[in-house]
């Protein structure tokens, strides 16, 4: 029944199978077989899947399933690609467990939660973000609504409250659970004994007491920059993508990382494939990633090899001594999760780490393919 006509992989119909060696060159051009109506071109089917960031395969919000069983479930069975990774992510901004994303997320430098989040559907070819959003927990759903409901892509602080009110979401007071409480306290205590030192010496201070708190086992080093990044293909080859996070634990209130910049922390070509990121956002935004990483896939790289290209370009631009071990390798962690039209996927790190893939044979946490080998010392 198949027949590839050119890199692209397509299916004709049957009556095309009849016609002649010609007719068939000329139907692989896009022409109609002489005397007959178009020809139905079907894209041949892919193999479905839904990938994320591991926290996707760690956290069921008290439910039964994790983030991308829920996704894949609800994909293959005809829901709107988007609507369903939506609906996995979902359970990690609900899940107080989960301190890197939505309700539970880590607080800003001044204790309170502030998230960003952004989507991107590949058959609409639309896309939505909000970042600095407060007292919402799902900002996944707000970056939506700001997609389906605007003709913008990206709301920010009071006005994407006001705009969540608007649209019936609820606004909470707080969105710190006892958890983040505790832990952005013990961070103030290490990282501002003085309370003012000057800005260059409170800038260093604050990330080398977060730091000093991953490797006292307080924060997951994956964690410190937050995020589930999801990205999905259905049975149909459709493409969506989302990502969403309380960004880099305590962060100068009103910054910004990645997620919610389109080219950064997701991107998505319906024709192509989808790229999502979590880790450091500011060494992703440099670069503008996850872009690279679909142009890259466009070119004809497989998705491993177009994820590692983008993290050899971060690491390339990463010069500043402070940001370097003094081994040479990065500070910080990064990651990608990389699919493609047909299915195929990969996860790709600077240090080993893992990440969520759900496919027909179920949700699995897999190791990301890794730049360095080992996680940078510290000190
Ligand atoms: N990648 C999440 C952030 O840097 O905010």
């Amino acid at each position: 029944m198949t027949k590839r006509v050119n890199r692209r992989e397509f299916v004709l119909s049957g009556t095309a199978a009849v016609v002649g060696a010609a007719s068939l060159k000329a139907v692989a051009a896009g022409a109609p077989p002489p005397g007959q109506a178009p020809v139905m071109m079907v894209k041949k089917s892919v193999k479905p899947v839904v990938i994320s960031s591991n926290n996707g395969n760690i956290y069921k919000n008290g439910g039964d399933i994790t983030g991308v069983a829920k996704a894949f479930n609800l994909m293959i069975g005809g829901s709107d690609v988007l609507d369903a990774l939506i609906a996995g992510v979902n359970l990690c901004e609900l899940d107080p467990a989960d301190t890197s994303v939505g309700f539970g997320g880590m607080p800003n430098a001044d204790g309170v939660v502030q998230l960003d989040s952004s989507c991107m559907h590949g058959p609409k070819k639309r896309a939505g973000a909000v970042a600095c959003l407060e007292g919402v927990r799902t900002p996944s759903l707000v970056a939506k609504a700001v997609m389906e409901s605007t003709d913008h892509h990206l709301l920010v602080g009071k006005g994407a409250q006001d705009f969540a009110r608007n649209m019936g979401f609820p606004i909470e007071a707080d969105l710190n659970t006892e958890r983040s409480r505790k832990l952005w306290l013990e961070w103030k205590r290490r990282a501002d004994p003085e309370h003012y030192l000057d800005p260059i010496k409170r800038s260093a201070a604050y990330y080398d007491a977060g730091l000093q708190m991953v490797k006292d086992g307080l924060i997951e080093f994956d964690h410190f920059w937050g995020t589930i990044n999801c990205d999905g293909v259905s049975p149909k080859g459709e493409i969506c993508g989302v990502t969403t996070t309380s960004g880099l634990a305590w962060k100068i209130p009103g910054r910004v990382g990645d997620s919610p910049i389109l080219g950064a922390g997701l991107y998505v070509d319906g024709a192509i494939g989808a790229a999502g990121s979590t880790g450091r956002g500011e060494a992703n935004l440099y670069n503008l990633s996850s872009f690279l990483i679909v142009e890259n896939m466009r070119r004809g790289m497989a998705p491993k090899d177009a994820g590692m290209e983008a993290l050899k370009r971060v690491r390339a631009n990463t010069v500043e001594k402070r940001l370097l071990a003094k081994t040479g390798e990065p500070l910080f962690q990064l990651q990608f999760y990389v699919l493609n039209a047909k299915g195929e996927f990969a996860g790709v790190s600077l240090f080993p780490s893992k990440y969520a893939v759900c496919t027909e044979q179920g949700p699995q946490s897999l190791d990301c393919e890794p730049l360095f080998p080992n996680r940078p010392a510290q000190d």
